[in-house]
Parts: structure tokens; sequence; C-alpha cells
């Protein structure tokens, strides 16, 4: 099949919801521990011989974009943690379906690979960056290395990526008087500032509502230093809704938490393992790596993904919000017993 001139399916869930972002996890581990995602010291890892090779990614990618997918984003865990992925990177490029490759990481390993990176073909990266002090990024990540996210930042500027955008998790009593000094920096450096809510997602052990600092109160603590925000008119399922400044600096907010964009999501998620989560906060996966080894054909499995997708009828988050007007969103979504016992309820295990 001439895949560069045939046009992918168009597959709609329940909702109409394209199939059009997928996210690959590719390793579950990570070299921080914080404390919004990774609430422990220990972990058991997926085992080794779980983890999908990269042809095996490449296959199902393949599968997916013949029904629309378009844009693939690289995560984690941290995915700078598994090794040759400029080699994964140089292989979607030939996927001539795939119009964008997208990486979220933690920035730790990114000063040492980020020219590798942008040689294999990697269009865009998103750098996590909660606060600009050591001291902060200590207690939320446990971990000593503020300093190399820094210079990763720095590195990918300067070896050609463009586009950089900066996620930070906003929460009251941690970094809430942070904004400005990140809008400034993000200025300085040139990349986009998306502030995002924190949301209660398997891991989040900590979470309570009243921790989270929402859009409305992101919008007038830098209203007040910037004057009259303006948000910006963008058709996209992307989930940051994007605002402009007065002296034109653009920012996003992710309100996963108190406005969910379940309406419009078109993403679903591959574990490393390769289980297929049709939502952030789906309970279960679809196995796809063990028909993938037994021999399933192609169009057995591409059958299957759209009969799950069309099928599709997730809006994790819009329910989560739904339980607030009945009293039951004060605290944590899962117990620590229950994430001890299924790995992949976490947030770290299914690309963030
Ligand atoms: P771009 O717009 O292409 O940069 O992608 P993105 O906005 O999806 O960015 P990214 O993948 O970095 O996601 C940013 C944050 O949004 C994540 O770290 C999560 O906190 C949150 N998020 C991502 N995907 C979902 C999702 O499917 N559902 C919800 N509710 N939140 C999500
Ligand atoms: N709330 C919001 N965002 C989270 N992330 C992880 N856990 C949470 C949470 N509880 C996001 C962070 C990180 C990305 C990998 O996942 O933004 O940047
Ligand atoms: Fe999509 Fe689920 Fe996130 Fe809603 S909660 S935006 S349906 S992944």
């Amino acid at each position: 099949m001439d895949v560069e001139r045939s046009k992918p399916a168009t597959v709609g869930d329940t909702f109409g919801r394209p199939l059009k972002s997928l996210r690959l996890s590719v390793t579950d581990r990570c070299n921080l521990r914080c404390k919004y995602c990774m609430p422990e010291e220990e972990y058991g890892w997926l085992p080794r011989e779980t983890l999908l090779s990269f042809e095996e990614i490449y296959a199902l990618t393949d599968l997916f974009t013949a029904l629309g997918v378009d844009k693939v984003r690289l995560t984690g865990g941290e995915p700078l943690l598994r090794r040759n992925l400029p080699t994964l990177i140089r292989m979607l490029r030939d996927n001539r379906r795939i119009t964008e490759i997208a990486l979220t990481t933690n920035g730790i390993l990114l000063a040492e690979q980020a020219e590798a990176l942008y040689d294999a073909g990697l269009h865009r990266i998103t750098v996590s960056l909660d606060t600009l002090k050591s001291d902060r990024f200590r207690s939320l990540t446990r971990r000593d290395t503020h300093a190399q996210v820094l210079e990763g930042i720095e590195a990918s500027l300067r070896v050609g990526f463009t586009c950089l955008k900066l996620d930070t998790v906003a929460m009251k009593g941690f970094n809430d008087d942070e904004l400005v000094d990140l809008i400034e920096y993000g200025k300085r450096v040139g990349a986009e500032v998306r502030f995002i809510e924190y949301m209660d997602v398997g891991g989040a052990t900590d979470w309570s509502l009243a921790k989270v600092l929402s859009r409305d109160a992101i919008l007038e603590l830098l209203g007040r230093r910037y004057g009259p925000v303006e948000p910006i008119a963008e058709a996209s399922s992307a989930p940051a809704q994007r605002y402009r400044f007065p002296d034109g600096t653009i920012f996003g907010i992710i309100a996963s938490t108190t406005r969910p964009f379940c309406a419009t999501c078109d993403r679903s998620r591959l574990t490393a393992d390769g289980l297929w989560y049709l939502c952030l906060y789906a309970k279960e996966g679809l196995d796809l790596r063990e028909p993938l080894r037994m021999g399933v054909s192609r169009d057995e499995l591409t059958a299957l993904v759209r009969s799950r997708w069309e099928a599709r009828k997730d809006r994790g988050a819009e329910e989560r919000k739904d339980l607030e007007q009945v009293g039951l969103r004060e605290s944590r979504l899962i117990e620590i017993q229950k994430l001890r016992e299924d790995p992949h309820l976490e947030m770290h295990a299914r690309g963030g």
C-alpha cells in the first residue's frame, strides 16, 4: 500500500472524538521522585522483557497512524532514560503520516542528548519546570539536580529547538509565589510557559482540592502584575488554553481539574509494555503486545484498535469533577496500597 498517497481512515468514538494524538511511554522509570507523581522512593519497574522493542513500537504506531493518528509524543517515566531514543525517533520519522514528534522530559539528561535528538528529527520539546529555586526542587523531587534541568533547557535552545514549552504544575503553598518569575524566565530564554492545575491522577497521593491553584486564580495573580490577559482564540484539541499579556507574551494554562477538556480529547496512550489506555484516568488498558508477539496480523490488530476507539466513552477528568457536586472529591484518587498492587495505575507508567 502506498502510505503517502492513501488517506488514513477517520475513526470517531461514541462522542465523535477522532483518534489523533498518541502518547508513547518509552519507559516507566524516572530519575526524579516528584511528590505529585511518584510518592515512594522504591518502585518495582516493569520487567525488561515486557518492554516493547523499537520495532514493536514502530509497528504499533504504524497501525495507529492508519486510523488517523498524526501526532506522537514520547513520554515516560523519563523518556531520556530509554537507551538510544534518537534511533526510535529516526524510525518514526519514516512514517510519513506523522506530522509531529514531540517529547515531554524532566530535562535532567537533556544537555547531553539535545543535539542527538535534534539531529534525529525530533520536532518539539516540553520540559517540566515547577520552580526556579533549587531548594524547592529538592523538596519536591527528592533529588538535587535542578541545575541540570536549567542546563538542559539552555542546551536544547542552543542546538536549534524552537517552540520550547515549560510545564509548571501550579500548587498552592508550593510555587504560587513564583508564577511571575517563571513567566520572566520563559521570556528570557524564549520558551512558552504553561501552568498545569494539580491533578488527582494515580500517584498523586498527596493531592487535595485545597492545593489546586485554579485557572481563575492563576489569571488573577498574573493579571495583577501584567494587566489584562487576553485569551487567544484557536481551534485546537490541545489541553492548553493560551493567553496573551498586553506586552505580547504568550503563556498557557492546562485546567484539567477545574475545566476538563474531555469533550475534545483525541488522545490515547501506549505504555512501555504495550498496554493501550483510552484515557489518563482509565482503570484498564488493552494489551497490544501479546497479540503482536503472537503474530496476529496487522489488519486484525487495526480492526481491534478501531473497534475499541469506536466504543470509547471515557471522560475521566469530567467524571472526577462531577464528584465535587456530591462532596466526594476531597482527596486522592487511589490509595497507595492499590498503586503498589498495580503499577499501571500510576501516571508515570502511562505517560504524563
Ligand atoms: P502540546 O499542546 O502538543 O504541547 O501537548 P500537550 O499540551 O498535550 O502537552 P503535554 O503532553 O506536555 O501535557 C501537558 C500536561 O497536560 C501533562 O503533563 C498533564 O498534566 C496534562 N495532560 C496531558 N494529557 C492529558 C490528558 O489526556 N488528560 C488530562 N486531563 N490532562 C492531560
Ligand atoms: N498533576 C498535574 N500534572 C502532573 N504531572 C504529573 N503528575 C501530575 C499531577 N498530579 C505532569 C507534570 C509533568 C508531566 C510529565 O506530568 O506536568 O511535567
Ligand atoms: Fe481525555 Fe481522559 Fe484526559 Fe478527559 S481525562 S482529557 S478523556 S484523557
